[in-house]
């Protein structure tokens, strides 16, 4: 398929597709391209985040399923940090990467392209993050795992996913056969970060407006995305997605956690 080179200044992992990952994320960048947070998140709650995990001078931080980076950019205007933003998108580390080199950081930050799973055990981090890609880690408990087993005693994390909210009733959504009854409550995400040694910090709970407005900007890509690309008219997509939310909305809700290894 026709796409924009790889900047040199991205680095590959061993064993990735690049061709394959260009073609496979085109979809996701026609949904995200007018996106800055591809999460249902605004400043307010990324800043919260960034207060919770506390980076100082030259910590090292790793951003796991990373998007156009602005979890690390934030940090990385506040603080002299050494990062590395992972995705295996090519299209949102293009992104991520021409925004970092159009601003003044404070620290710095490498772009790796791969997959998330790939990233390896050593070096242990300072900051190991990784916000609405739990999926790569297979759940919620993979993902806390997975960002522990790369942080030295002392680091903290932060995992960004969907939960119950404190008042859905998990037994009738069962009843009724509702696919949102399997995800995990307030209490059992909490439960596996202490089962697993880590301290929690904080949690902070996404209002219903910052999701609602992820997912107008994913109709607004979508629309702005067909009119330049008529080849490429994802639409369908993106009322589909609004439709997911408008149901999961009244059971779920969007959450970080933030924790400390012990
Ligand atoms: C919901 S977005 C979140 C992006 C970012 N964390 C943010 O909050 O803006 C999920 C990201 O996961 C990336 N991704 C999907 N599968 C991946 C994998 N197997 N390894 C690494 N990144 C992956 C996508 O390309 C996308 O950028």
């Amino acid at each position: 398929m026709d796409h924009p080179p790889l900047p040199a200044d991205i680095l590959v992992l061993p064993g990735t597709d690049i061709e394959g990952a260009w073609e496979r994320f085109y979809p996701f960048e026609a949904l995200h391209h007018l996106h800055e947070i591809c999460n249902p998140m605004r400043r307010t709650e990324l800043s919260a985040v960034l207060d919770a995990l506390g980076p100082t001078n030259r910590a090292h931080a790793i951003d796991i399923a990373c998007g156009h980076g602005d979890l690390l950019l934030d940090m990385a205007h506040r603080v002299s940090i050494v990062g590395v933003g992972v995705d295996l998108s090519p299209w949102v580390l293009l992104r991520a990467s021409a925004r970092a080199s159009r601003t003044d950081l404070t620290g710095t930050i490498e772009w790796w392209l791969g997959e998330g799973m790939e990233v390896p055990r050593q070096p242990q981090w300072d900051l190991a993050t990784c916000l609405g890609g739990s999926w790569i880690f297979h759940g919620f408990e993979g993902t806390a795992r997975a960002l522990s087993a790369r942080l030295r005693p002392g680091g903290r994390l932060a995992i960004g996913d969907l939960r119950l909210r404190k008042a859905a009733d998990r037994e009738s959504l069962q009843e009724a056969g509702a696919p949102e009854a399997a995800t995990l409550t307030v209490g059992e995400q909490a439960a596996i970060l202490t089962r697993l040694g880590l301290e929690v910090i904080s949690e902070i709970v996404s209002p219903d407006e910052a999701w609602e407005g992820y997912h107008h900007a994913v109709i607004a890509s979508a629309d702005a995305y067909a009119q330049d690309h008529p080849d490429a008219d994802y639409r369908h997509l993106a009322a589909a997605w609004m439709e997911d939310f408008q149901r999961d909305r009244l059971h779920l809700t969007w959450s970080v956690w933030i924790a400390r290894k012990l």
